[in-house]
């Protein structure tokens, strides 16, 4: 016979237990989706707006799949349960029975007339009310957070992370961790967080990259997505000190192996959020028309040169070759084109030391950037890798590099080298472009920027 031990140790037939039946919660969206009409149910979420009048109270109640209406009429439930649903302010989390009713005039098509109200949580006057500028829904983060937009972008990010594991996993590559702590850069000194390291000092990742490379000789095709830093020490619509970057590394690819590659994962996690994210996208307002014909065209490539021609030629912009292209110019760029554009081969001088001379065209790197259109810039930074120790030497010396910390970086151009590559994807870039967020703050839950770390 089975038993249950209770607290004092003594043994009961487990078939003396009343085993209580348990509540079967419905989701709102099957509501709105007509699923229960003129049957009794359960819900369970938030106020999201509540006014009443007289012997009536109209809630708007949302859980993570939408927004429902709820009727509280005086007389259809206990009056004690009245009271607390005309005291409860939005926010309050509750659990709600009752019927589902057609209505063309509530939002959504369908309303819920209660008969039963609980109020698990009676909160306090919510301190976000409308039209708050920016600054103080980033201090009220944590609250901001349940949104609807918010929410929705949410969303869409859960489906991007997921699709980006999901792509690398069906093509054979396996995921691969790097040490956050570093002691090299990668990217520039100039953006590096320090950190304190017991007695000495190391660095925040800028890049899985350099330790991505040590292993490809074991997994020959890895990728990761992690968190990564950068001190910018400009304030833009697109740069966060903390970002999740999510990156490639592969033995015996090329420069345009890659570049496939990182067409087609755009496409692909495209393709995954238009297909999952119907009713987010429609809340952003993003046109799901648009984004679904992205996932079915050809995004073109152009070489940095070809990029000046297009902005000399049709913005009157004279950029003198080797210098960076700022957000300016890509902004500029990308008004001439309705897809993400690959840009490859920029100058050599202004790009990091591991990117490799294009022996074709000495003054320029096997390199590319994805540039995304919109407005929304660079999503996407990868190259081939240089397999030239002294060349590499020789620049990270001019950047004022202690070499002796990269010596175990050579020691892979010195032990089977191969050629191979590599790209990393700024996933709250990608996010914002998709959807249409007029800032990159909106796309990760706290974000970190210039002046803000908390909370
Ligand atoms: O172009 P980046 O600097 O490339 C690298 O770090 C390479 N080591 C990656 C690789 O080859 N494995 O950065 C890659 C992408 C950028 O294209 C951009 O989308 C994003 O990371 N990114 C940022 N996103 C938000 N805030 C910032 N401060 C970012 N810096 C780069
Ligand atoms: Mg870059």
């Amino acid at each position: 016979m089975f038993t249950v031990i209770d607290k004092c140790n003594k043994h009961i037939p487990l078939s003396e237990f009343v085993i209580m039946p348990k509540i079967k919660w419905t989701k709102i969206e099957e509501v709105l989706a007509g699923e229960h009409k003129e049957k009794p149910i359960h819900i369970r979420g938030w106020i999201y707006r509540t006014r009443s009048s007289g012997n009536i109270v109209f809630m708007m109640l949302r859980d993570v799949t939408g927004v429902l209406q709820a009727t509280v009429k005086k007389g259809n439930l206990p009056d004690s349960e009245f009271e607390d649903a005309i005291k409860a302010l939005i926010e309050s989390s509750v659990h709600i029975t009752g019927t589902v009713k057609e209505d063309k005039r509530a939002p959504g098509g369908y309303e819920l007339q209660v008969t039963n109200l609980t109020v698990v949580n009676f909160a306090e006057p919510f301190p976000i009310t409308k039209d708050q500028s920016p600054e103080l829904l980033l201090d009220q983060r944590h609250l901001w957070i349940r949104s609807r937009k918010l929410t929705s972008i949410l969303k869409i990010r859960s489906t991007v992370v997921g699709s980006i594991h999901s792509f690398f996993r069906k093509q054979g590559f396996y995921e691969y961790d790097a040490p956050v702590l570093q002691p090299n850069q990668c990217e520039g000194g100039s953006t590096l967080f320090e950190v304190k390291y017991y007695e000495d000092k190391t660095y925040l990742s800028q890049s899985w990259q350099l330790y991505a490379e040590a292993g490809i000789f074991a997994l020959e095709k890895i990728y990761n997505m992690g968190p990564t830093f950068r001190a910018e020490k400009s304030k833009t619509s697109r740069h966060l000190s903390e970002f999740w970057m999510a990156e490639m590394e592969a033995a015996w690819m090329d420069l345009s192996d890659v570049i496939a590659l990182a067409k087609d994962e755009v496409k692909y996690i495209l393709a995954q959020v238009v297909q999952n994210n119907k009713k987010d996208l429609e809340v952003l307002g993003q046109d799901i028309a648009k984004l679904e014909a992205i996932t079915k065209s050809e995004f073109p490539t152009i070489t940095y040169t070809d990029a000046l021609h297009i902005l000399k030629e049709k913005e009157s912009m004279n950029i003198e070759w080797g210098k960076d292209l700022r957000t300016i110019e890509e902004d500029k760029l990308m008004n001439h084109f309705k897809t993400p554009v690959v840009v490859t081969n920029y100058p050599l001088e202004i790009m990091a030391f591991y990117k490799p001379k294009d022996e074709k065209n000495p003054n320029t790197a096997l390199c590319f950037d994805m540039l995304a259109p919109e407005g929304y810039g660079e999503i996407i930074g990868g190259s081939q890798r240089s397999t030239d120790i002294a060349l590499m030497t020789e620049r990270l010396k001019q950047m004022g590099e202690n070499v002796e910390n990269y010596q175990w970086y050579f020691d892979l151009r010195r032990f089977g080298s191969v050629p191979h590559s590599g790209y990393g994807l700024g996933v709250e870039r990608l996010v914002a472009w998709i959807c249409k967020a007029e800032n990159i703050k909106d796309t990760i839950p706290f974000p970190r920027t210039l002046l803000r770390f908390r909370p």
